[in-house]
């Protein structure tokens, strides 16, 4: 399907070529779905420490790509070791989700941006082992959470519905919790740096809470850091190429593809077609199948797939989710998106 000499067809999109299959590869696709990956995750520890051991990742980051044959592969790690290399102690705790030691303003001086990479250094370790085991028709995907999300997580101190404590924050106190999106933005840039240096091909930039944000908000705390980011990123590493995925923009998706400097924009379940379409006026789009879709499977997942592909096959479009596959979802429905994705129309 890929020869040897020509790049990687995630990247071929990402430089704004049509390809007609589109490259395919799913969020969360290394993950608790796969048998494989439940038996890998019993051996290690705690779920962190999964992730800073670079054998086990990269066994993991693997893992879908040899089952399924993705186009491309993305790093096994979490959006949360930023905050862990900032020095706020984020702890994993079964059937809870994440788990940190709440920041606010007086907290800031304790985080420190200075120890990131070397905290991090074995996730650079593992982006190394999976790009020399990685077939070179296939792309490494690197990540890092955007600042809002990950500032969302470290406010809460874990998960929320509505994120009230960094929305009451950044209205109370915008000064200080600018300062904590600047944090954010730098240790952002050197992580995702060191990925790429590492052998990352691209990154993508999860921006999960994005879409609780009213417009002004949105502008401040998601397109400015986003472009920021992107910005530091390609002074260091003026090839690097980053996916945005916004969840949620809705009506800011337009903005946020023309300023936000990113690459392509990953679009989620909620974007209507033809929105995802004026987005491909700018620029290339992924997405966006819901992941309930994938869950259910059969007739209703084969047609929206069908959908998908003849609305965004005209520009640059990569196949994906609308968000992360759930942990429920059967393997053979994975299966037959990838054979639905790559048949021919
Ligand atoms: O396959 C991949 O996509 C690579 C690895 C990856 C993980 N998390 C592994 C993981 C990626 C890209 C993420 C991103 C991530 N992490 C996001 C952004 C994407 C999104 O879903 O919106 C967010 C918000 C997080 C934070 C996070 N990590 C939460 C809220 C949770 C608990 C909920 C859950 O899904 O379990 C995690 C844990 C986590 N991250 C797991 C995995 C495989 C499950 C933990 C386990 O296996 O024990």
């Amino acid at each position: 399907m890929t020869s040897n000499s020509s790049p990687p067809a995630l990247l071929r999109v990402l430089a704004s070529e049509v390809l007609d299959p589109p490259p395919v590869w799913l969020m969360r696709q290394a993950g608790r779905y796969l048998p494989e990956y439940r038996s890998l995750r019993a051996k290690s520890g705690g779920f962190l420490e999964f992730c800073y051991s670079p054998a086990a990742a990269a066994e993991a980051t693997l893992q879908p790509v040899l089952r399924f044959g993705f186009d491309a592969a993305i790093l096994f790690s979490d959006i949360l070791v930023v905050a862990d290399g900032l020095g706020a102690k984020v702890a994993f705790r079964e059937g809870e989700g994440p788990v940190l030691e709440p920041v606010s303003a007086k907290g800031l001086a304790r985080l420190s941006v200075a120890r990131v990479r070397e905290h991090l250094a074995p996730v650079y370790e593992t982006v190394a082992r999976v790009r020399s085991a990685l077939d070179r028709g296939r792309a490494l995907i690197g990540f890092a959470g955007a600042p809002w999300t990950v500032a969302c997580y470290m406010a809460e101190g874990g998960g929320s519905r509505d994120f009230s404590m960094p929305k009451a924050w950044m209205w109370r106190d915008p000064k200080s919790f600018g300062a904590l999106i600047d944090l954010l933005v730098e240790a952002t840039v050197q992580h995702l740096a060191a990925q790429i240096e590492a052998g990352a091909d691209c990154v993508q930039l999860f921006d999960s809470w994005a879409g609780v944000l009213p417009d002004a908000e949105f502008r401040r705390y998601v397109i400015e850091p986003t472009a920021r980011i992107v910005r530091g990123l390609k002074e260091r590493h003026p090839g690097a190429r980053v996916i945005g995925f916004p969840r949620g923009a809705g009506a800011m998706l337009n903005e946020y593809a023309r300023e936000a400097r990113v690459d392509a924009v990953g679009l989620d379940y909620t974007v209507p077609l033809a929105a995802g379409r004026s987005v491909q006026d700018h620029l290339p789009v992924q997405g966006n199948l819901d992941p309930i879709l994938l869950l259910a499977g059969g007739t209703a997942m084969q047609a929206r797939i069908r959908e998908i592909r003849r609305a965004f096959s005209a520009k640059p479009h990569i196949f994906n989710l609308g968000h992360g596959i759930l942990p429920n979802t059967p393997l053979e429905h994975v299966a037959a998106l990838v054979a639905a994705v790559r048949a021919k129309p």
